[in-house]
């Protein structure tokens, strides 16, 4: 029979009584058992997690976040539409009760300028209009929260050949209000607001070998190196891990592109790593065994990478996966249910997180 809940905090409880301090939240863990945070800060690494504030009241799921996770990535309360409900509204709080959690470790902003983050009230401003909601979010956003993230996503996703645009930019409110030159001045007005907090760019789909990968990544090299002969402060670049396996991809050529990037002597962080594991065979212990041989292999080739000094996945357990709440959406009560992550939707350890484990081993060796 699995253990429940109640038996994982147990175990938990267990681990912090008879534990060494750990490099996870507030999280001792016993010395025999690494968490992914003390594998990773062996290998010279921060792991950790994107998290939603609804997880805060789950305390199974808090406990093993503090135990495993050595940084946090707000998953959408950071977001245009979720701060700001409505135009004159401005609702921190669900950030705010996550850096409250996080206490001492460090958490990342996610993300001032998207162009998916699209509430109605926006896309109903005149383009004027846009362009000073965008001004205004950056400056009040970066403040509020000047000395309290680790980084900012200060651009995510400027990329999306499918759009059809020149230069293959992802196509949205912030392209119509001031064109490409939307991220400069979105970098650019983040680093007025708040001249210490790293700035990073964060993309999707670098990993897809194919004719959609191809062009965001010399679509990022492009703008990585206008950002930076502009004289914009880039501290890193987040390529994001959402593994498709049903798409080409090249593990190895990966690396190389990352190894690339690293050339421009800024830090790279694997920002939302997971694992669509709907071209896997429905049987568990066969998907979970092909997940994990994902995570070993594109963990293995990036971290070979020594600029790559931050790996978080995204969201830490499976009932906590947008792919879950996606099926689940689309299918309720579906009885296949995603499993791209390094815990099950009872919080148990997968083959994926043994993987990781592992590549964090390799790392340090
Ligand atoms: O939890 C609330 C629920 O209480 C409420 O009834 C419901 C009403 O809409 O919303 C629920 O929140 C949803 C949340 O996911 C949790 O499921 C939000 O509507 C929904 O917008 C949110 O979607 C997020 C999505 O970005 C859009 O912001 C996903 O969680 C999040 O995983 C996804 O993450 C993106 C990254 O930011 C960028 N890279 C791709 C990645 C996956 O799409």
């Amino acid at each position: 029979m699995q253990p429940t809940r109640r038996d994982l905090l147990a175990l938990l409880a267990a681990t912090a009584a008879g534990s060494v301090a750990g490099a996870g939240l507030a999280g001792p863990v016993r010395a025999a058992e690494p968490s992914l945070a003390d594998a990773a800060a062996a290998a010279g690494l921060l792991y950790g997690a994107s998290i939603a504030s609804d997880t805060l009241a789950d305390t199974a799921q808090a406990a093993l976040y503090r135990r495993e996770c050595s940084i946090l990535t707000v998953d959408y309360a950071l977001k245009f539409g979720w701060l700001r409900p409505a135009a004159d509204r401005f609702e921190p709080g669900g950030a705010d009760a996550i850096l409250a959690f996080a206490g001492k470790v460090p958490v990342r902003g996610h993300t001032l300028a998207w162009n998916e983050s699209r509430p109605d009230w926006l896309m109903a401003m005149s383009t004027a209009e846009k362009r000073k909601a965008l001004d205004h979010h950056i400056d009040e956003t970066v403040a509020y929260y000047a000395g309290r993230l680790h980084s900012w996503d200060v651009v995510n996703e400027p990329f999306w050949p499918g759009h059809g645009l020149p230069g293959g930019y992802r196509d949205g409110p912030w392209m119509e209000a001031f064109g490409e030159g939307y991220v400069e001045r979105a970098f650019r007005r983040a680093h007025a607001a708040d001249p210490n907090v790293p700035l990073v760019l964060n993309e999707a789909m670098t990993e897809r070998w194919d004719e959609y990968g191809a062009p965001i990544r010399s679509g990022l090299l492009g703008l990585v190196d206008r950002l930076q002969d502009a004289g914009v402060r880039l501290d890193a670049v987040g390529l994001q891990g959402h593994l498709l396996p049903a798409h080409p991809y090249d593990d190895n050529a990966f690396a190389d592109f990352v190894a690339e990037l690293a050339t421009r002597k800024i830090d790279i962080y694997i920002t939302e790593l997971d694992v669509d594991d709907a071209s896997f065979p429905a049987d568990i212990a066969s998907r979970d065994a092909a997940v994990a041989a994902r995570y070993r292999d594109f963990l293995g080739a990036v971290l070979a990478v020594p600029a790559v000094k931050i790996v978080i996945t995204w969201q830490l357990a499976d009932s906590s996966s947008w792919y879950y709440h996606g099926e689940l959406e689309q299918h309720p009560g579906a009885s296949r249910l995603p499993r791209p992550l390094p815990f099950d939707d009872r919080l148990m350890p997968k083959p994926a997180r043994d993987a990781m484990l592992s590549a964090f081993d390799r790392r340090r060796a």
